[in-house]
């Protein structure tokens, strides 16, 4: 899959709390990216409130929008394409970025392009990597999924496992959050973990019986909870740190484990992690020594690119326009969607 000339993105993300818009060069060079984030406003009620969520972006949008056009000296009339964030996501916040980009679309002219959010997230790789093409493997872990998928091309995903109840990032929020730490706090657990040792509580690691590569990260929330709910009945103290370190552990345990056996399973020799809790300090160094052992090359995002983004909706959109990938004017948001929909 080639283009002929030079093919400029932009590119439209709000499927949670960040508003974001870039411009992105023949999906691989980013010409400008914005991001505002709302975490300031969430913070105090310690998580994202979607409806809060919602209107901030539909505050943000246009100056956002405005910016990125401008920090690459474009105009409208200079892109090729609008990509946007369609799913999976909160509706409303969804919503927001999807009219907007329906409406630019139809007042300029310019193809419309739907963006699967954990697709671009993958795409973020390609922005840290140029050589890197699929086939590979890939972990995607962020604040609403977990699954391994194989990345069979651009466009093209096959699911190997998913988690059956909450994301790894679900939990350590949760975990975090129970723990009275602040919003968000699969950070700040990441960042506290790393003054304790992770022995010293019983926590579990959460298998799926039956489906090998399946995770399910609920139990080890609940076990944060009852610790703590355990030990305020009884007076005792508990080692925030140490809880913290425990979690990040077990959390990590069953993410490098069932990707390297999947990757054993199925004969891939390239691995790599997608999503927010791929910003996870344990996780990249646990998995760059699981990986060197075997002989696997291993990929990550530049941390910036982690988070949600919109460069990484350029980059994703221009595969999907190639492989004809293209919007109408009656395209709507969707809360699920799974990775490799046809
Ligand atoms: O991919 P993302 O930005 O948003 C979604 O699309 O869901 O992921 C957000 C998730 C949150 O759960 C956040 O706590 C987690 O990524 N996260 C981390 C770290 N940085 C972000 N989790 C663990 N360690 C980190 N350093």
């Amino acid at each position: 899959m080639e283009c002929g000339g030079l093919m400029l993105i932009l590119g439209i993300e709000s499927s949670c709390d960040e508003t974001a818009a870039a411009v992105v060069e023949n999906g691989r060079k980013i010409v400008s990216s914005v991001v505002a984030t709302q975490i300031e406003k969430h913070k105090i009620f310690g998580g994202v409130v979607p409806e809060i969520a919602s209107r901030m972006h539909t505050e943000a949008i246009c100056a956002v929008t405005k910016q990125a056009l401008s920090d690459a000296n474009c105009k409208m009339s200079d892109i090729d394409a609008i990509a946007v964030t369609y799913a999976p996501g909160l509706i409303g916040a969804l919503l927001v970025g999807v009219n907007y980009a329906k409406g630019l679309s139809l007042s300029s002219g310019v193809p419309l392009v739907p963006v699967h959010h954990l697709r671009s997230h993958i795409a973020a790789n390609y922005l840290s990597y140029e050589n890197l093409k699929p086939p590979f493997l890939c972990l995607v872990v962020s604040g609403g999924n977990t699954l391994i998928t194989e990345v069979k091309d651009y466009t093209d995903f096959k699911i190997l496992g998913r988690t059956r109840d909450d994301a790894a990032g679900e939990a350590l929020d949760k975990a975090a959050r129970t723990l009275g730490l602040d919003y968000p706090g699969g950070v700040n657990l990441d960042k506290i973990a790393k003054n304790g040792n992770s022995d010293s509580y019983k926590f579990p690691r959460p298998h799926v019986d039956g489906s090998p590569l399946d995770f399910s990260f609920s139990g080890l929330k609940t076990a944060v909870m009852n610790l703590v709910n355990n030990s305020a009945q009884k007076g005792d103290i508990i080692d925030v740190p140490v809880v913290c370190a425990t979690v990040r552990q077990r959390v990590c345990d069953v993410l490098i484990e069932k990707t390297m056996s999947a990757a054993e399973k199925y004969g891939y020799k390239t691995v790599a992690v997608a999503g927010g809790v791929s910003a996870n300090s344990e996780l990249r160094l646990r998995m760059a020594n699981e990986c060197e052992k075997r002989g696997i090359k291993l990929y990550y995002p530049k941390l910036c690119y982690c988070g949600d983004n919109a460069a990484m909706v350029g980059v994703q959109a221009y595969y999907e326009f190639l492989s004809g990938n293209i919007g109408n004017s009656s395209l709507n948001a969707a809360a699920t969607m799974p990775i490799d929909y046809r």
